[in-house]
């Protein structure tokens, strides 16, 4: 979709299905550009948390990013196994919140997301500990050209957020910014236009 309303000022109106137009702004899966996207879970102390993840991939059964398991959002998620992804495109043209339930990724899924992950990413994902973390430059330098093992790393983990609610956020340049919020039904989605 690239006429200038997004899907969002069209006065078509947007699709019936959400992701459809979430497939429509988002880049294909098998795109090694990955968006960076903000994922927010409920802090252990009841504040809100949040850092930045690549969206690994996303389908029907929801938008995928992979992890360290002995990481705080891996604790996070198994307290309160819910999340809301923000995606803001670098134009700033667009911006795409997805609210809902988490799951995690089966294993094929991740090991698609393991294979597609950069050497550089494969290597963080094997030294991504907070041991490593705490030595210093040397140590780290030391352990880095150490190398790493060959295939998966042990810690690596997926997770898939199947939205409840997704919002779709487009810029006009000559008028109002406005909305689009769909709301997951029994029988599908609803949705409405929202200030923006
Ligand atoms: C551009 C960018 C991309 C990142 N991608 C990931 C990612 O895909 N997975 C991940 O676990 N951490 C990623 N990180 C690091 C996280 O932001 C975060 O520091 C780390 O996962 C620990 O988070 P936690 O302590 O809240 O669990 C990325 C950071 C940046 C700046």
């Amino acid at each position: 979709m690239t006429a200038p309303g997004w899907g969002v000022h069209d006065d078509a109106g947007p699709p019936a299905d959400p992701l459809e137009l979430a497939r429509a702004w988002l880049p294909d899966d098998a795109d090694p550009d990955r968006p960076r996207v903000t994922l927010s879970t409920v802090g252990t102390d009841g504040y809100p948390d949040a850092r930045t993840v690549l969206l690994s991939a996303f389908d029907q059964t929801g938008f995928a990013f992979h992890t360290s398991a002995t990481s705080r959002k891996v604790a996070e998620l198994a307290a309160v196994p819910r999340a809301t992804l923000t995606v803001l495109w670098p134009d700033w043209t667009r911006q795409l919140v997805v609210r809902g339930d988490v799951v995690p990724d089966g294993p094929e899924q991740s090991s698609a997301a393991w294979a597609a992950r950069s050497a550089y990413l494969r290597q963080l994902a094997w030294h991504n500990t907070d041991e490593l973390a705490g030595l210093d430059l040397a140590g780290r330098l030391r352990r880095w050209g150490a190398g790493t093992p060959e295939g998966q790393a042990d810690s690596w983990v997926g997770y898939r957020v199947q939205p409840r609610e997704l919002t779709f956020w487009a810029a006009h340049p000559e008028a109002a910014s406005r909305r689009v919020q769909y709301t997951r039904t029994p029988d599908g989605w609803t949705w409405r236009y929202r200030a923006g």
